[in-house]
Formats: structure tokens, sequence, C-alpha cells
């Protein structure tokens, strides 16, 4: 399975060295943007992904945790992203924030968090790039796996094969050995954060995933 890798929980004194290990065992480098606001906590910001842009051409999966997603999307293109993502329950409009992602050449995707329904971005989804269900409550890493989003990344493999969809099925939180097996058939990829950041062998949990 493709792994995209949440530094949320990395090392910040040492990310470059940290992330040199991972770099080649991972596909995307997920970055957990918080503003204290949509969510309880506060991580980073444009300028610290942009100092991460030149350790690697693996492409940035940005996730934008973020109450007003449409005032940053410039700073977020100019820090390097590749895909940003932002949250259906954010307070913007959702068509123009996908077209403004687009009109500056970068993918755009949108994620919901565990008590959203999928029904919630049903009209989105010939837009998107990336749906990203939240599999734990957005804020912190090291959380439990919530069971309800299985049904959730079923429901969006099916949708995108009736309608020939072109979204990549991406889901952050709680992903491990034991949870990956229960969604692998349904996502193109899956955010890994403190199963990999936090381990004693890194290298061994990030091929554990990879396998799956
Ligand atoms: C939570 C973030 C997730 C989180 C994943 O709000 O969006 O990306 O960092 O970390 P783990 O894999 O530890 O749940
Ligand atoms: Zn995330």
């Amino acid at each position: 399975m493709k792994i995209a890798l949440s530094i949320l929980t990395v090392d910040y004194k040492n990310v470059s060295k940290g992330l040199e290990e991972l770099l080649p065992l991972v596909d995307y480098i997920h970055m957990d943007v918080m503003d204290g606001e949509f969510v309880p906590n506060i991580s980073f910001g444009p300028a610290f992904i942009k100092s991460l842009r030149p350790l690697t051409e693996k492409p940035f999966d940005t996730h934008l945790m973020i109450k007003h997603p449409q005032n940053y999307i410039k700073q977020f293109v100019d820090s390097g992203s590749d895909y940003i993502t932002f949250h259906v329950e954010a307070d913007c409009d959702i068509i123009k924030t996908i077209d403004l992602i687009h009109s500056y050449g970068v993918k755009a995707g949108i994620s919901i968090k565990p008590n959203t329904a999928v029904e919630k971005i049903k009209d989105y989804l010939p837009y998107v790039d990336m749906v990203l269900v939240m599999s734990v409550e957005p804020g912190f890493g090291g959380q439990s796996f919530m069971e309800n989003s299985i049904n959730k990344v079923k429901e969006l493999s099916e949708l995108k094969k009736q309608n020939n969809y072109g979204y990549l099925i991406n889901i952050d939180g709680g992903i491990k050995d034991i949870t990956a097996p229960l969604i692998s058939n349904y996502v193109d990829m899956a955010v890994v954060g403190s199963y990999i950041c936090n381990a004693s062998n890194p290298k061994e949990n990030a091929l554990r995933i990879k396998n799956i």
C-alpha cells in the first residue's frame, strides 16, 4: 500500500535526518497543518513546509486542518505542496477553493471528519483529485483507528468505480499493521504517522505497511 508519511510527531530538531532514513520507504510526505481554531492544536505553517521542499522530489500531501483555507491557498502553493486538502467542515466556499487550488496547477483534495458522512462531499467528487477520510478526530497523532471509516472508504471506492471518478482515496489516523488490512482493498494510499515516526524501528514498520 502507498504510504503518505505524516511528520506531525517527528522529532522537529532532526527532521531532515529523520526523513533521510524514511524517504526511500514512503510515497508522499503528509503535512499536517493545524491553526488552533479548526482543531484544538497548532502545528506548523507554509514556511516550515517550504524549508523541507529541497529534501525530496516526493509529492507533498498538505492537509489543512484550518478554519479559513481559502485565505491561505497561495502560501501553501508557494511552499511546494503537490496536493492541498482542506476540510468540507471548514468555513469556505468549497467549489471556489477547489478551483483556486487548481488555478495554480496544484491538485485539490477534500477531507471529512469522523462524524461527517460521504453524502456531504458527493457533489464535489467529480472535481477533486483526492478524498481524505479521517479515521481519527483531527488534531493529534497517535490516536486509535475509528472503525466507522471503513464503510466510508468502501462507499468512496464504489462511487469512484461507478462514476469513473479520478480521485485518490486516502485515509488518515491510527493506521498501523493491524488496522491497515481493514482498509487496504478500498484505498489508494494511507497516511501513517506515529506507527513509523515513533517506532523503535521505523524502517521495519514502514516496510510492514508497504507490503500490505
Ligand atoms: C491528525 C492528522 C493525522 C495524524 C496521523 O489530525 O491529520 O495525519 O498525524 O498520525 P497517526 O498515524 O499517528 O494517527
Ligand atoms: Zn493528516
